[in-house]
């Protein structure tokens, strides 16, 4: 796990080009399809739209997991959002270098979302309003979802998480997982189009 928090000017946002991201983001699906769960970065409207949401939510610091190439990443920016309320975990060892290039002030945790506890700032743990999971969940095993879900609910307490996906349905089974679950966003506007679900556990 490597950690970098870049300083400077909030919004500038700069790094590889759109097209640059774009060939990362093929290169790394067709390397590990199942990881990336698509071929192209979320769309500006999708990322707006989640960024509508989470700025409607509660304040405090927020975490971004899965943020490839920093689609929503930089749409949370462009919607107001300090670069020093995010920390965004990335696995893929070369995007995490793209997102510390790209986002002054933002918080690029290069490791794996599922050792959350291990890799965040203990000083966050407890602290965190809001979570946007972006990956891709609807195919793994239940165990594995069902530890990830454990994972937020561990450094996020009684937040719940945002998720967005493909899937028509919830891509989580809600029952099994013993969580409310609700669709928030959708947009055509995605390739392919998507939804944007807000989990939390049942009764919490
Ligand atoms: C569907 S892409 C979303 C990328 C970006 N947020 C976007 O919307 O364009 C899923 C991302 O999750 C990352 N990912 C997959 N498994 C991960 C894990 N265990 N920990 C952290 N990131 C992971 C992938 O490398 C990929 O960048």
């Amino acid at each position: 796990m490597t950690q970098a928090h870049a300083e400077g000017a909030p919004g500038a946002h700069s790094g590889l080009s759109a097209a640059a991201r774009g060939w990362l983001f093929f290169r790394r699906w067709l390397a590990n399809p199942l990881e990336m769960g698509s071929i192209v970065p979320s769309s500006p409207v999708l990322g707006r739209k989640i960024a509508e949401v989470v700025r409607a939510g509660p304040p405090g610091p927020i975490l971004e997991l899965g943020a490839g190439t920093g689609a929503i990443t930089r749409a949370l920016l462009d919607g107001g959002i300090s670069p020093w309320r995010l920390t965004v975990i990335e696995i893929v060892p070369e995007m995490a270098e793209v997102l510390s290039r790209s986002f002054p002030g933002v918080t690029v945790i290069c490791g794996d979302a599922w050792n959350l506890s291990d890799i965040l700032d203990p000083a966050l743990h407890g602290t965190i309003g809001s979570v946007v999971c972006g990956i891709p969940l609807v195919l793994l095993p239940r165990e594995k979802q069902a530890s990830l879900i454990e994972a937020i609910e561990t450094v996020a307490p009684g937040q719940g998480f945002l998720h967005y996906t493909y899937c028509i349905t919830s891509p989580l089974p809600i029952r099994v997982h013993g969580l409310q679950g609700r669709r928030v966003a959708w947009t055509p506007l995605n390739i392919p189009p998507a939804s944007v679900w807000h989990y939390r556990r049942a009764g919490a």
